[in-house]
């Protein structure tokens, strides 16, 4: 594997669950394989989860990981191609990405949309000017569009729980839209959509309000509904995510408190596992009840941020040698 930014990066997801699962089960069965290595990790945004669990995936490889808040800490960056640089931006990312490249073996990058300009957004080009000028292999920490670490973790923590309760059928597994206080950008939505679609082990099913329809390049073989009830009917993982409006890009239409999540909501589920990337607005997106129960993997879910991870650098770092 030479980047990843998404999932047509992986040539085989199950094998790639697996081996996240196997190093929860033995975090240090490759501790070796990374030494002398460094990952740089760039963050143009705030992170908790995804900082955190990627220095210690790195450590339990034996990697050293460099942390850089290059949004705060770094010159401001032009990606433009051709630009005047006369303005506000200081260096160019064809000279800095080359010089990233020689003190790390991989470039690990967070950056957000903007929620502006839908094509801009779209066309990734903070991370994609990084893979063409880095010259090391690129992993995505969540990008203006996809947040492919999550979605691994997503979809190991979904098979990790139905062998716990041995639930042996094809699961329905339901992502639905929630309220927020704020524009939210769509990545988390788009890549859950990607990865669960295409690693196909589960009937799909996505609920949200009219108006905010996905883009249909993340959600091909998902059921699409505007009613949460019927979605959640039998439904085995409920993934709760606010995302902003795809095709009146940015906007917020819908803040009805009805799409939050709560207990009774999920009374025609089949006991359903509820599942939500962190953070969260508590009783807003997702009721207490249900956060602080029993059916909640949301931090399961996010423990589970260092062992995908951990599986992802090692196919890089196997793949270079
Ligand atoms: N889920 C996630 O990416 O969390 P952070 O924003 O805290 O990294």
């Amino acid at each position: 594997m030479k980047q990843f930014i998404q999932v047509s990066d992986v040539s085989d997801i199950q094998a790639l669950i697996n081996k996240g699962l196997d190093y929860k089960q033995h975090p240090f069965m490759d501790k070796t394989l990374g030494a002398g290595k460094r990952a740089g990790l760039l963050f143009l945004n705030p992170s908790l989860r995804t900082r955190l669990s990627t220095q210690v995936a790195a450590q339990n490889l034996g990697m050293d990981a460099v942390v850089f808040n290059i949004d705060k800490e770094g010159w401001a960056l032009e990606f433009a191609e051709g630009a005047i640089m006369n303005g506000t931006t200081v260096e160019h990312v064809k000279d800095a990405a080359p010089v990233l490249g020689q003190y790390f073996d991989i470039l690990c990058i967070r950056t957000f949309p903007g929620l502006q300009n839908r094509a801009d957004d779209y066309a990734e080009t903070i991370i994609n000017q990084f893979i063409k000028y880095a010259g090391v292999p690129v992993v995505s920490l969540e990008t203006a569009t996809l947040h492919p670490l999550q979605s691994l973790t997503d979809l190991m923590t979904i098979q990790e729980s139905m062998a716990e309760t041995q639930l042996n059928k094809k699961p329905k597994v339901v992502l639905t839209w929630a309220p927020h206080v704020k524009a939210l950008p769509q990545c988390v939505a788009n890549s859950f959509a990607q990865w669960v679609t295409a690693a196909n082990f589960a009937d799909v099913v996505i609920a949200h309000p009219a108006g905010y329809e996905l883009s249909d390049t993340y959600t091909k073989g998902a059921t699409i509904t505007n009613d949460q009830a019927a979605a959640l009917e039998g439904a085995d993982f409920v993934y709760v995510k606010n995302w902003s409006s795809y095709t009146d890009y940015g906007k917020v239409f819908c803040t009805d408190p009805a799409w939050m999540l709560t207990a009774n909501s999920l009374k025609h589920s089949n006991n359903a596992k509820v599942m939500h990337c962190l953070p969260v607005r508590r009783n807003v997106e997702l009721s207490d009840e249900i956060l602080d129960s029993p059916q909640s993997l949301v931090t399961k879910q996010a423990g589970n941020r260092v062992w995908a991870t951990q599986a992802v650098l090692s196919t890089i770092l196997s793949s270079k040698k």
